[in-house]
């Protein structure tokens, strides 16, 4: 959702406050703006529309006018309460207070009520520009700048962060961290940074620490402390270092990130191996122990719960874990778990998925199951993460910072992980035979990596069918097996970075109902790599081509049956596991969005309405 930070050191803040959102970008982009401190006064710069609005407005500013300031807070908004307008953009000033927010204030109705009663008028319609009426009511009672914030925040309901300054306390930025994460950084010359992810701070430093829930961070030119906002008290937090690098957070030649992360897959494949995996240990699978590793052994059934394109990824952990380790998997959207009252076993293990860790209703869920006494873990792509740090063990895939909205290599890496959950369970169950699965595994960054050479001409075959399509009116993804889950997970890449209707279809489902729409303005991408369920798969295939549709063939290069019932054909690498085949077709479907929304010009990258992490519910 939103993206906040905070600086506090000798650089330009405006700069560093810049780059920070530029950083963060992904988070959201309805609205941006930065406040910096000016001498006794806080200057705002805000900006409905994306953040080269304000670039430009800096840009265009006589500098002489502005002395370079050093402290400042910034922000990018992903719209909840108001629309995306400059009025309701971050920050907000009420009176000597600006601030900035990312998260939901439940209760902003009633705080609203109370605070207009008092004689408040709110100029926005956001429930953010409430809690600064909030800090003025607490400082009427004489309280101090850092008390003031810390009793108003307790005021509120719902999971937030809050990043603030005031005009009569100079040369101090507070965040608090309630359920929307914040981090906090110095460098090695003593400035300080807070950010809502960690990106913002690793052009400067890659010591952060990750604010607990209940935190509050005072930064101030003597040094950053850490108190609890309900009891004031001076806290300890570790710090971590960052394994990321500034280059993987720049697009490095690419013109889009999301380009550069589905090219970043093989090495993001082989990072999550190796940092999921024991070399050492001579047993085939070995899972580098940690808690995590005993809590998933020890389950009777996993219940893999997560949104978006996680979901999917875990549809295809389901495939392999019930086929091949005999281990009962259920996959559940995190929203609709969330309110049933679902049958588990005593040693259930309930799993959040996700690759940013925050998701709040993935989150939701874990909470409320923990509270109930279940084992919980993790798949995240962020250490530190809530999500991780929450449940009983947490594996990370190691994809790297991904910042394309849509996600690619994460989606990839977390198939990876349950690959070799399905490695080690085989291992120590005896249920079936791992024979040559890890073998294969370990060479697949290498398949990967040469699927992805220009000299295998994936690449232009998939751009000819995108532009050959790109009319089209609709879209359909079918697969079985496997590759059903991958037929999902194209048609939401479609959908979120093209803008065109797609949908994703159990290929033996089309004729109980959407064969009612297949015409010649359609197109049918069929996944129908050498597996089993191939032959039913091409059954399904003559019934569309019989109504006209435009098919796009994805499948082993031999299969001249297939060739020749598609209008295009995408071969596919030939592995020995036919299960393997998920990796290859997720770069698949991921190119031929990317291609097709390349054709229609939309903002690959951040696209429309969407936002990274998605903090609310
Ligand atoms: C958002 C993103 C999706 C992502 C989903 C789940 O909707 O736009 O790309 O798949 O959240 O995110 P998570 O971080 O929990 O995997």
């Amino acid at each position: 959702m939103c993206g906040i930070v905070g600086y506090v050191g000798n650089r330009s803040a405006v700069e560093v406050l810049l780059k920070g959102l530029q950083r963060l970008e992904y988070r959201g982009y309805d609205s941006t703006g930065v406040a910096f401190q000016k001498g006794n006064r806080i200057e705002i710069e805000k900006s409905e529309g994306k953040l080269e609005n304000i670039f430009k407005r800096f840009k265009e500013m006589d500098l002489n006018r502005a002395p370079v300031s050093t402290v400042g807070i910034g922000h990018t908004r992903w719209a909840t309460h108001g629309k995306p307008t400059t009025q309701n953009a971050h920050p907000h000033r009420t009176g000597s207070i600006v601030l900035v927010h990312n998260g939901i204030i439940e209760n902003y109705r009633e705080i609203k009520e109370d605070l207009m009663k008092k004689g408040h008028e709110p100029q926005s319609e956001t429930d953010s520009e409430l809690f600064g009426f909030l800090v003025l009511e607490e400082l009427k009672l004489k309280k101090s700048f850092i008390d003031a914030v810390r009793f108003a925040f307790q005021k509120l309901e719902g999971a937030c962060s809050v990043v603030v300054m005031s005009e009569n306390d100079p040369d101090t930025v507070i965040g608090i961290r309630n359920g929307s994460p914040l981090v906090a950084g110095i460098d090695s010359e003593g400035a300080i940074y807070l950010a809502s992810d960690p990106q913002p701070l690793l052009d400067y430093t890659k010591k952060v620490v990750y604010l607990e829930n209940g935190d509050m961070a005072i930064a101030k030119r003597s040094g950053l402390e850490f108190r609890d906002v309900i009891t004031g008290k001076v806290v300890q937090r570790e710090t971590i270092e960052l394994q990321w690098s500034v280059e993987q957070i720049d697009k490095q030649g690419y013109p889009h990130f999301m380009l550069k992360e589905i090219y970043e897959q093989p090495t993001a494949l082989i990072d999550t191996f190796n940092s999921n995996l024991d070399r050492i240990d001579p047993t085939s699978f070995p899972l580098a122990k940690h808690p995590g590793v005993d809590k998933l052994m020890n389950a009777s059934e996993l219940h893999l719960i997560a949104c978006g394109t996680s979901y999917y990824a875990s549809l295809v952990g389901k495939y392999w874990l019930e086929k091949y380790a005999r281990v009962s998997t259920q996959v559940e959207f995190a929203s609709e778990f969330r309110y049933r009252d679902p049958v588990l076993d005593d040693r259930a293990l309930i799993v959040g998925v996700s690759q940013s860790g925050e998701t709040a209703d993935t989150l939701a869920v874990l909470r409320d199951l923990k509270k109930k006494g279940k084992a919980t873990a993790a798949v995240s792509n962020v250490r530190g993460s809530t999500i991780s740090r929450e449940t009983d063990g947490a594996f990370f895939t190691s994809a790297g910072p991904e910042i394309g909205v849509a996600a690619t290599k994460s989606f990839l890496t977390q198939m990876g992980i349950f690959l070799l959950w399905t490695g080690a369970f085989l291992e120590r169950r005896k249920k079936g035979s791992a024979d040559g699965l890890f073998e294969e595994t370990v060479h697949l960054p290498h398949v990967l990596k040469n699927y992805l050479d220009d000299s295998s001409g994936i690449r232009e075959k998939i751009k000819e069918a995108a532009r050959a399509t790109v009319t089209k009116k609709g879209f359909f993804f079918i697969g079985r097996g496997s590759s059903y889950p991958l037929a999902l997970e194209g048609a939401l890449k479609l959908k979120e970075i093209a803008y065109v209707h797609a949908e994703g279809y159990a290929a033996g489902e089309l004729k109980h109902g959407p064969i009612a729409m297949i015409d010649e303005n359609v197109v049918v991408i069929v996944l129908a790599p050498k597996d089993g369920w191939r032959d039913k798969t091409i059954s399904n295939l003559e019934e569309v081509k019989a109504r006209g549709a435009q098919i796009i063939g994805v499948g082993d290069p031999s299969d001249r049956h297939l060739q020749d019932l598609s209008h295009h054909f995408i071969p596919l690498p030939t592995l020995k596991n036919e299960d393997l085949n998920v990796f290859p077709l997720s770069i698949v479907v991921q190119l031929f969005s990317y291609e097709l929304a390349t054709l229609k010009g939309t903002d690959i990258d951040k696209p429309r309405n969407l936002a990274k992490s998605v903090t609310v519910e």
